[in-house]
């Protein structure tokens, strides 16, 4: 059964009929025996059993006996060491207790008399360090920080069997037995008896599977419950508790659920499991009959199954760092959204081979981001600026940050100059961008907002160098490309309708959806084309073109006189012609040759932009 999240069609349930089928056929599964030496858990119903399945992002598949509530048992023990790591440190942690695996049962009275503490926080010593360094000064308060915990892991209020805690506080002996033996070698330093009450009732709390799947998903999710929202452990935290569950969680039986299974992995005596996949999903299954090494039989079944079926054992390679380029190409065949006049463009097509453009996707850890620094370094050769566009990136982790970093150190005051666009500093590259923001004055690499801004950048420096300045005012219209070709007696007739217009950095100089009766020639400032994209929550500017001078705005006017398709924006002071295309028409009514000439100079302008839209897809494909 799956559990609302997301509007589903009955027939489409992959994950919920293999959940139903597998659970069909374990639940057919005999052997184990439930376990009694807590007289309360002896209770059990053996034929119980559910599973669950929780994604990081709040989706839940249920099946079987998946709401009926157990005692947590053991499942309990990670948070509790996370809850100390995060408190304490690890150095504190581990001056209580090791993250050596014993290979013993959980109740084995085992000690490291080296390290004078328990070898780890799995087995039930260990178990008992770690409830001694529950925070509160009373026992209650403690008490309500432990529940507290465990229900922000699970996503909801959970309570305490008292039943199960008054059975196990008066059968516990050789848990109190392991508390003074701690006790009298320091282990420990608190009361024993308050110790072990708290540890009695961290076994105690009562969960069903999807708590269970939640808690593991919240794992699976660097600490943040998905459901809702809350952050119970740092990803830091995270990780010690996954590699100790991965070494420890399974008891005795460790290494062969890690060789078989791959998860990392935690067993309750009331016969419950919980496995993790770090970043994908949360397992918790439950059905009372235990082995010998007290992990539940079908349990273990239905964690194999699943390991298997779905290849999610921990060391099956699911990274493919050659995939994070998604593809590179030069300014020569790729150019920004700025039109250009002729000129620029031709010039373009040669300088723009300077610029090296890489588009990363995916995550960035070692070995991806190894990926790109080589091609970087390759391109780095012949291009005078390597632009990197992060837009498609997910995750930048530590390695990736201090590779990058690293490189822009090494580049800095070379030959070609380092750009970076698309890191925003919210999101997955959060960190990156503030790490290169607190070198922003070693000038280590320029940031741009979008691979487009980043392209006009270096374009505009190209054109700087090459045409000793970009896109020079020009005044007189026989220079201006809409009017080549035109006499001058002709450019006389069309100055009599221009009209020269001013506008303000920001000012809307053309508004989508507006009857077009003008158009424009740009003399002076640079202009954004920009739409309106509908967004979720309403609707978004998207610039699609930006120009400089002599280019023309707003022809749609003369070729099709239907209304504005788009906003254009003074993106700075600038001066333009207007030309009214009644005016226009009435004038070429006389000389038709001027309508020819700008029309002809319109289409030639348009064939070219198509031109090089063409090989742009075809470069970008
Ligand atoms: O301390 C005990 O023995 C129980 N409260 C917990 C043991 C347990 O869950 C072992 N897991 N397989």
């Amino acid at each position: 059964m799956r559990v609302p999240g997301a509007s589903s069609v009955a027939a489409l349930a992959p994950i919920e009929d293999f959940l139903a089928e597998m659970h069909r056929r374990l639940a057919e599964t005999s052997g184990g025996k439930v376990a009694d030496y807590i007289p309360e858990l002896g209770k059990a119903d053996p034929n119980l059993f559910g599973i669950a399945l929780a994604t990081v992002d709040g989706e839940l598949y249920t099946t079987g006996d998946a709401d009926h509530t157990f005692t947590i048992q053991s499942v309990s023990k990670p948070f509790m060491y996370g809850y100390a790591l995060q408190k304490l440190g690890r150095e504190a942690v581990l001056r209580h207790v090791g993250v050596e695996p014993t290979g013993e049962a959980f109740n084995s009275i085992v000690l490291d008399e080296v390290a004078n503490r328990p070898f780890n926080p799995m087995v039930n010593a260990g178990a008992i360090a770690v409830a001694e360094l529950m925070q509160g000064d009373t026992l209650d308060a403690r008490i309500e920080t432990m529940v507290e915990l465990f229900s922000r892991l699970a996503g909801r209020g959970l309570d305490i069997d008292e039943a199960v805690f008054g059975s196990e506080q008066a059968t516990g002996h050789r848990n109190r037995a392991i508390a003074y033996m701690m006790l009298n070698t320091g282990m420990i330093t608190h009361d024993p008896v308050e110790v072990l009450d708290l540890y009695f009732r961290q076994c105690s709390i009562l969960v069903n599977c999807r708590d269970l799947a939640m808690m593991a998903a919240t794992l699976a999710n660097d600490g943040t419950n998905p459901r809702t929202g809350e952050t119970a452990l740092d990803p830091q935290t995270v990780r010690d508790v996954l590699s100790v569950m991965n070494s420890c969680g399974m008891y005795n039986y460790a290494g062969q659920w890690s060789y078989e299974v791959g998860m990392p992995a935690k067993s309750g005596v009331s016969g419950c499991i919980m496995a993790v996949i770090p970043g994908q999903i949360g397992i918790g299954v439950y059905s009372p009959p235990l082995d010998a090494q007290g992990n539940s039989v079908r349990g273990i079944k239905v964690c194999q199954e699943i390991s298997n079926e779905f290849e999610l054992h921990a060391f099956n390679n699911r990274t493919n760092v050659k995939s994070v380029i998604r593809r590179s190409y030069h300014g020569d065949l790729v150019h920004s959204n700025r039109l250009r006049t002729a000129e620029e463009r031709t010039m373009l097509t040669t300088e723009g081979a300077k610029i090296a453009v890489i588009e990363a996707q995916g995550a960035l850890f070692f070995g991806s981001t190894e990926q790109v620094l080589r091609r970087i370094a390759d391109l780095n050769k012949q291009a005078h600026y390597v632009i990197v566009d992060f837009k498609r990136v997910h995750l930048a982790d530590t390695s990736a940050r201090k590779l990058i970093m690293r490189l822009a150190r090494s580049m800095r005051g070379g030959k070609s100059e380092l750009l970076f666009a698309n890191i925003a500093n919210e999101g997955p590259l959060g960190p990156l961008s503030r790490e290169l923001a607190e070198h922003e004055a070693e000038r280590l690499v320029r940031v741009f907002r979008d691979l487009d801004a980043a392209l006009e950048w270096c374009e505009n420096q190209l054109l700087a160098r090459s045409l000793k300045g970009v896109a020079e005012p020009k005044f007189g219209l026989s220079e201006l490309d809409v009017f080549r070709g035109l006499n001058a007696e002709e450019c006389k007739l069309v100055e009599t309708i221009v009209r020269p217009l001013i506008f303000d950095k920001g000012e809307v100089i053309i508004r989508e959806g507006d009857q077009a009766k003008l158009f424009f020639v740009l003399a002076r400032g640079s202009v954004s084309v920009q739409i309106r994209v509908p967004t979720q929550t309403g609707e978004r500017k998207r610039r699609v073109a930006s120009m400089g001078p002599g280019l023309t705005f707003g022809e749609m006017a003369l070729l099709d006189g239907g209304n504005r398709s788009a906003d254009v924006i003074a993106d700075e002071r600038v001066v333009c012609y207007g030309l009214a295309v009644e005016q226009l028409q009435e004038l070429a009514a006389e000389h038709p040759n001027i309508m020819i000439t700008i029309l002809g100079n319109l289409t030639r302008d348009f064939s070219e932009r198509l031109r090089h839209a063409n090989e742009e897809i075809r470069t970008l494909e």
